[in-house]
Parts: C-alpha cells; sequence; structure tokens
C-alpha cells in the first residue's frame, strides 16, 4: 500500500492539522517527518480545539498509531507538556513511537537561537525562538544529542560534555552570557527518560513493514515550502526539508512508497517571520484577512502577515513537490470581499516573471502583477457541496486549479471536520 504525503504549499499555517484530521478516517498511521515544536497544527474534534506541535495530527483516535520520525528535532520539555496536555482529553496513553535517530533540542540551543536573532536586530529572521536552527545546525556538524542517547545516559553525559565544552565558549565569549552547567542539563534531562523511554523504537522499521502489511500510512508535513532550507526564500527559512521529497529522508521509507502527494493551499497568503512576501497587504484588506481568518501564530501568538493568494508560488510548490492533489483551505474567509485577487507574475525593472525568480532580489523586490475576479460576499461556512457555491466562489476555485494544473480534491469552509466539501 503506497503511502501518502501532506505538505504545505505556502509559508506554513495552510491548514494542515485539519486536513490531516480529516483525512486520519481513513489512515492507519500518522507520522510527522520534519522540523519540531515550532510547528502549530490546530485539530478541532469531539469539542476539544487542540494545537500539536510534535504529536501528529492523528493522535486523538486511539485506532492510529503515530509516529514521530527521524527527521525531527524534538524538545523533550515540550514533548511532555503536550502529552500531559492529551492526557487531559482522555488520550493517557497514546500509540507513539518516536525514532532513535531524531535529534534532541538542548537549553543551550535554545538560548542561541534567541541570542543570534537579538545579535541580527533588524535582519533578524523571525524565528520562533526554540532552538530549531542551533539543532539542525549541530546535527549536520554531527556534535547532536539524539533520542537513543537518552537510553544510555553514561555516553549522554559524554556527547555533552563535548558539546558544551564548545557551546559555552560561544554563549560567554560571544553572546555574553553565562554558561549551561553540565550537571543541571544531566538532571533534567535524567528527568524526561522514565517517561520517554519506553516510546523510542526503530520507525523507519515500523513504517515500511506497515506498508508491506497494506496499511494506509500518512506522512504529515510540518511548515510549507517556502519554508524549505533549499528551495524556500533563503535565509528567512526553517532549517528542514518540508518539501515532499523531505518526507522519504525524514522517515526512511523509498520514494517509490509515495503515490498521494496533497497540497494544503490557503486561499490566500500568510506568513509568519521576516523575509519577502511580494502579495503581502500592509493595509485595511491585510487587516481584514487577519481578523477574519484568525491569523495569529499558533506556536508564538504573533500576528500572521497577510495577502492574497500568488499563483507564482502555487506553481512552484506544484512543480516542487509533484502534487497530486491539492486541498484548498480557509475559503470562508475571503467572504467578506468584493473582489478577490491572484497574483499571476512579478514585475522588476520591466520585466514580468511568471515563474519563481532565481534570484532573490527580484523576489524582494517585485510588485505583482494581479488578476482580479468577482467576490461572493456570502456566508460559505455551512455549504456541503462544491454544486452549492456561489457561482462567483466557484470561478475562484476553477481558476487556481488552472494555474496549478492539478485537481482541486477538497475544499474547506471552516475549522470544523463537518465545513468539507470534496469533489
Ligand atoms: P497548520 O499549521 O497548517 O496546521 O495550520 P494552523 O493550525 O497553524 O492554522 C490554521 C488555522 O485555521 C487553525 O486555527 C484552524 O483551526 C483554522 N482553519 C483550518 N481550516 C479552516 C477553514 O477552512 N476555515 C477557517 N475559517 N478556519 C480554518
Ligand atoms: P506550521 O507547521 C509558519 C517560521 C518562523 C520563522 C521561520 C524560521 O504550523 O505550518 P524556526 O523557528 O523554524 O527556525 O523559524 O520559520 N515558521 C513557521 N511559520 N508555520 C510554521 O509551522 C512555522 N514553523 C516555523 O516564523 O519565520
Ligand atoms: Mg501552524
Amino acid at each position: 500500500m503506497p503511502a501518502t504525503i501532506i505538505i504545505g504549499t505556502q509559508w506554513g499555517d495552510e491548514g494542515k492539522g485539519k486536513v490531516t484530521d480529516w483525512l486520519a478516517n481513513e489512515m492507519d498511521m500518522i507520522v510527522r517527518y520534519q522540523g519540531g515544536h515550532n510547528a502549530g497544527h490546530t485539530v478541532i474534534a469531539e469539542g476539544h480545539e487542540l494545537k500539536l506541535h510534535l504529536l501528529p495530527s492523528g493522535i486523538l483516535r486511539p485506532n492510529i498509531t503515530s509516529v514521530i520520525a527521524s527527521g525531527l528535532v524534538i524538545d523533550p520539555e515540550a514533548l511532555i507538556a503536550e502529552l500531559d496536555k492529551i492526557k487531559e482529553v482522555g488520550i493517557a496513553d497514546p500509540n507513539l513511537i518516536i525514532s532513535s535517530n531524531a535529534h534532541l533540542i538542548m537549553p543551550y540551543h535554545r538560548l542561541l537561537d534567541q541570542a543570534a536573532e537579538v545579535k541580527l536586530g533588524m535582519s533578524k529572521i523571525g524565528t520562533t525562538g526554540l532552538g530549531i536552527g542551533p539543532c539542525y545546525t549541530d546535527k549536520a556538524s554531527r556534535v547532536g544529542l539524539r533520542m537513543q542517547d537518552l537510553l544510555d545516559m553514561k555516553i549522554f553525559r559524554e556527547k555533552l560534555a563535548v558539546a558544551l565544552e564548545f557551546k559555552n565558549q560561544v554563549l560567554t565569549k560571544i553572546y555574553g552570557m553565562e554558561p549551561v552547567e553540565l550537571d543541571a542539563v544531566m538532571d533534567e534531562y535524567s528527568a524526561y527518560v522514565k517517561r520517554l523511554k519506553g516510546m523510542i523504537g526503530d520507525t523507519s522499521r515500523v513504517i515500511n513493514e506497515a506498508l508491506d502489511e497494506g496499511k494506509n500510512v500518512l506522512l504529515e508535513g510540518a511548515q510549507g515550502t517556502m519554508l524549505d532550507i533549499d528551495h524556500g526564500t533563503y535565509p528567512f527559512v526553517t532549517s528542514s526539508s518540508p518539501i515532499a521529497g523531505g518526507a522519504c529522508i525524514g522517515t526512511g521509507i523509498s520514494p517509490i512508497r509515495i503515490k498521494r502527494i496533497i497540497g494544503i493551499l490557503k486561499a490566500y497568503t500568510t506568513r509568519v517571520g521576516s523575509g519577502p512576501f511580494p502579495t503581502e497587504l500592509d493595509n485595511e484588506t491585510g487587516e481584514t484577512i487577519r481578523s477574519v481568518g484568525g491569523e495569529f501564530g499558533t506556536t508564538t501568538g504573533r500576528p500572521r502577515r497577510c495577502g492574497w493568494l500568488d499563483g507564482v508560488i502555487l506553481k512552484y510548490s506544484v512543480r516542487l513537490n509533484g502534487l497530486t492533489e491539492i486541498a484548498l483551505t480557509k475559503l470562508d474567509v475571503l467572504s467578506h470581499f468584493e473582489t478577490v485577487k491572484i497574483a499571476m507574475g512579478y514585475k522588476h525593472d520591466g520585466i514580468v516573471y511568471e515563474h519563481m525568480p532565481n534570484h532573490q532580489t527580484v523576489f524582494h523586490k517585485c510588485t505583482p502583477v494581479y488578476e482580479e475576479m468577482e467576490g461572493w460576499q456570502a456566508d460559505i461556512s455551512d455549504v456541503t457541496s462544491f454544486d452549492k457555491l456561489p457561482k462567483q466562489a466557484r470561478a475562484y476555485i476553477e481558476r487556481i486549479q488552472e494555474i496549478a494544473g492539478v485537481p482541486i480534491a477538497m475544499i474547506s469552509v471552516g475549522p470544523n471536520r463537518t465545513q468539507t466539501i470534496l469533489r
């Protein structure tokens, strides 16, 4: 049985949590493949609104195996806090497996992330400040600590001592901060072992065996295509690979095992943090989108920057991810506008770019070339079939589908499970 991937096609927060939860109905296993608790995926189920950061969005369903795969960076304190949170809604003993290869976010990663942002000043990336970048840096530098190190605290201590020797030099000499004490970290992380050790396993094997047995496996991406470290708006990106290709690396399954790649596309665009954003609306329209769409960060609470849908990014996302279908979310939020716009190209220095420019200066300085369409100005949040949508809303969906060249298989008109239209 082939696997399905869910990916964000924009700058994150497209509604991956809602769509994953919706698809969970037909799944046996849901796997997170990259990122860390910088993600914030909202799931509304059985009367609870849950904001998940590390746990896969199927965790509330007792029949689903949840997997945190090798590509993640895990802050054990944040993970335990999330496990406690789901206990409150009745999931005391979730069926969760965590990769022994996933990297551990350490206290110095958080400190270095925040200190680097302060040092950058106006040029800051606007990270979540949770230590994601420094943890992936250590992974690539081969000095990271991993989940499996929690199973042998003697080795853990040795590796930590080596890491601290260097990290403390940076913290004290470059940033003028206090050093991190070895014993304090040992005490803190030793306390996490009891809670987590029974969940640590070989997730590549678990996922591959599930696929061999014909189980339905969903690989849930975090962040989005434009935050991808290789293909996003570098350096204003995260430090992992949210694109579809990242799912194989992050899980340890072969590309030949993937069949469906579902791109989650918000009916407009948002971004949290710094960096270029051609269709951004720094005006009343942008504010209306923010307030109607509730566009405030799930993880940090920061107001999200809002703007019109970007067709250039959409085409780029289709290309990079090989999308087989699209789930269009938050269409209801656009019901307020007389007209809606889609960027069809970027103008810079008298040239119109119809594809993603391959130099960042163009992307930073361009002006979007818009196509304007009639709005529908009607409440669509209770509509349950495509045919019942106002004709202007249908035209907007058809136009997006035409630009993408990929079927829009699902349309979301509200945060609840029931507010979903299948085509
Ligand atoms: P994710 O990071 O991609 O999972 O997205 P977030 O959960 O960070 O942000 C999406 C927000 O929009 C959440 O608050 C969802 O409950 C909400 N949401 C999802 N789909 C819809 C929709 O179709 N309409 C509306 N109005 N809200 C939605
Ligand atoms: P979900 O999964 C939106 C952004 C941060 C910052 C940049 C780098 O909910 O879609 P990091 O802390 O990762 O080093 O920050 O990436 N960012 C997100 N923006 N949604 C997310 O996740 C994000 N995760 C990171 O705001 O601009
Ligand atoms: Mg989010």
